[in-house]
């Protein structure tokens, strides 16, 4: 499936809405170059689906979970620079199934993570349109 936004609204909507038909366990990667989306699209996910407000959650952590049922796990990769490294994070609650995990930069751990069942790569910057690719379908 792949969809072009025209703006960060739109966007934020198609978030809302994949985000709905996720479940715990569920495992999301997204790929695209800084300032593409890829955290906008996880916010208004997270907004969607719970209660809590992303905007006051701390603007750079590796990880963040966001309380609710099933609880959501937000990682960003993206200073993760080697395998060795991720090794030592203590990821093993976000992975045991009972959260449903969104990770930014997931290329950079293929080796280690479980693999994702969705990826989701946006290209765009800046004011232009996003186009969003969702696989599988
Ligand atoms: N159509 C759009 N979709 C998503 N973000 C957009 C759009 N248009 C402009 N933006 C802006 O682009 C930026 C995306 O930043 P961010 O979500 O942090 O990207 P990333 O996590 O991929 O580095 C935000 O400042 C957002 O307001
Ligand atoms: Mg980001």
């Amino acid at each position: 499936m792949e969809r072009t936004f025209y703006n960060e609204a739109q966007l934020c909507a198609f978030a809302a809405e994949f985000g709905r038909g996720l479940k715990a366990g569920d495992v999301v990667g997204l790929s695209g170059a800084l300032g593409s989306g890829k955290t906008t699209f996880v916010k208004a996910l997270v907004r969607a689906r719970l209660q809590s407000d992303p905007a006051t959650s701390p603007s750079f952590t590796f990880w963040h979970r966001y309380p609710g049922a099933p609880p959501i796990d937000h990682l960003d990769l993206y200073r993760v620079e080697e395998a060795a490294e991720f090794a030592e994070l203590g990821l093993e609650e976000a992975f045991d199934g009972n959260s449903i995990v969104l990770v930014e930069w997931c290329e950079r751990a293929a080796d280690i993570l479980p693999p994702c069942n969705y990826e989701i790569t946006i290209e765009g910057k800046g004011d232009e349109p996003r186009r969003v690719r969702v696989r599988p379908q």
